[in-house]
């Protein structure tokens, strides 16, 4: 029983980067950012068992349209389970790397990721995945929309703001949460800030 829990708890930091889901405290205060007052085209990358899908999904109108990517499909019933209950929101989910998702230049408004940065620093590949990673997020960001990223440490700040051209506008820190977590938002600016 306990070599179980052990593995779970194992399997849950190297390949999602968590130890439980995110707590209400981080999940509110980071879609707290978000000003829900008009339509808006969102992509929330890594759902898991959809703790900020939920919260997303309660304060957007009717006319948003939410993206959801999740790479494991093994999540698939916890955010079926909140887009059936929500039908009259536009909820759709991708099955695949967010990097195959991110096609289209300045589709979204907001995108709002849990992806596990850190962990993608260990591929041995020089980074190269992790700035391919950002590289899509900031391409599939409109001009002035807003990327969210909860990490731990204070992790990969710098990959973002080298791709971004420029500072973090804010972080918060957020001690309620397993563990611990700062909250980085960035604003997309014009592509002549960048470094
Ligand atoms: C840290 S967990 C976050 C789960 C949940 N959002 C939370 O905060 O409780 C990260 C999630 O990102 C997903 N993920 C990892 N790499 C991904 C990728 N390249 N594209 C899409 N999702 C990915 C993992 O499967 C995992 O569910």
């Amino acid at each position: 029983m306990l070599v179980k829990i052990y593995r779970n708890i194992k399997r849950n930091i190297t390949e999602d980067g968590l130890i439980v889901s995110s707590s209400g405290f981080l999940v509110k205060s980071m879609v707290g950012k978000i000003d829900f007052s008009r339509p808006l085209r969102i992509l929330e990358i890594g759902s898991g068992r959809g703790a900020f899908t939920r919260e997303i999904i309660q304060r957007m109108c009717p006319q948003s349209q939410l993206d959801v990517c999740e790479i494991k499909a093994e999540y698939n019933p916890w955010i079926e389970q909140l887009m059936t209950g929500n039908p009259d929101k536009q909820v759709r989910l991708h099955n695949c790397c967010v990097t195959e998702l991110l096609t289209e230049a300045g589709r979204y408004d907001v995108i709002l990721s849990s992806l596990p940065l850190k962990n993608f620093e260990g591929m041995k590949d020089n980074n190269a995945f992790l700035h391919r990673v950002i590289e899509a997020l900031r391409f599939g960001l409109r001009d002035g929309g807003i990327y969210l990223q909860y990490q731990y440490f204070r992790s990969n700040k710098a990959d973002i703001e080298s791709i971004f051209g420029k500072p973090m506008d804010n972080i918060n820190f957020v001690a309620l949460n397993i563990l611990p977590a700062f909250v980085y938002s960035m604003t997309k600016g014009a592509a002549e800030q960048r470094a």
